[in-house]
């Protein structure tokens, strides 16, 4: 698959590598001049580009960027994948260590959808909730025990079987964790956030969450 990356760093760059070593055809990307990632792409075989030229021709378009810096994106930026090319987004509202108030996500709106709304685009939910190091060393086959299950929240059922295969290749259990406006259940301050649970512990995790924002996680 052609895949394109807005945001290359611990999860992006993450993603650069195990995308390519998979055999797809990746072009990844940061905030400034393609130069700066020089060495990722001469380790990985990727194309470095304009992050205003990541998402061209794409099957699939991976952003993973600092919640706050999602309406600083160029209008249109993932226009130019495929048409029906999904969206996965990495992204967290981390308000007090790194994002500062984001009213309409401290009102009530999930992360995603906010993310979606600044977009113009439907995204799907994904990656958010495991650390960079485990996502690019923890991976195993289908059937391997221990395997971590990643939940995955959209709202459009063919983009999500694709994200579902993505994940099981790169090693882990794909879990549905509802639509984009139930993505909430997978947030920072749920159960299953950062646990690295299997299938069944994850999907009972999901189900306690509730939709209630903890002091920790507000500005
Ligand atoms: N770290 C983790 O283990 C982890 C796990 C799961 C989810 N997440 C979430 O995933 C997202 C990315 O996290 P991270 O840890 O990978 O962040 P990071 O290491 O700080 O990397 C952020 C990347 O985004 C790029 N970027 C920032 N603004 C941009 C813009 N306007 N256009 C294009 N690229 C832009 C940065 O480019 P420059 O270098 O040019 O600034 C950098 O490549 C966050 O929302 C985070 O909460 C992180």
């Amino acid at each position: 698959m052609k895949i394109g990356i807005i945001g290359s760093g611990f999860i992006g760059g993450t993603l650069v590598r195990r995308l390519t070593a998979l055999g797809h055809e990746v072009r990844f990307s940061n905030s400034r001049d393609p130069e700066t990632l020089a060495d990722l792409a001469a380790d990985t075989g990727a194309t470095a580009v304009w992050a205003a030229d990541a998402a061209q021709d794409a099957d699939l378009v991976i952003l993973s960027i600092p919640q706050k810096n999602v309406p600083d994106l160029a209008p249109g930026i993932a226009g130019a994948r495929k048409p029906g090319a999904p969206i996965i987004e990495t992204n967290n509202y981390y308000p007090q260590q790194r994002d500062g108030l984001i009213e309409e996500i401290e009102g009530g709106t999930p992360e995603s959808v906010w993310v979606s709304q600044q977009l113009g685009e439907p995204v799907i939910k994904a990656f958010n909730g495991i650390y960079w190091k485990h996502l690019l060393e923890k991976g195993v086959p289908s059937g391997a025990s221990g395997r971590i299950a990643l939940p995955i929240a959209g709202d459009d059922e063919d983009s999500k079987k694709l994200v579902f295969s993505v994940i099981d290749e790169l090693g882990f259990d794909p879990v549905d964790g509802g639509t984009l406006a139930q993505s909430w259940r997978q947030q920072p301050g749920t159960p299953s956030y950062g646990k690295d649970f299997g299938v069944d512990a994850l999907v009972e995790a999901l189900g306690q969450a509730t939709n209630e924002r903890s002091a920790e996680w507000k500005a």
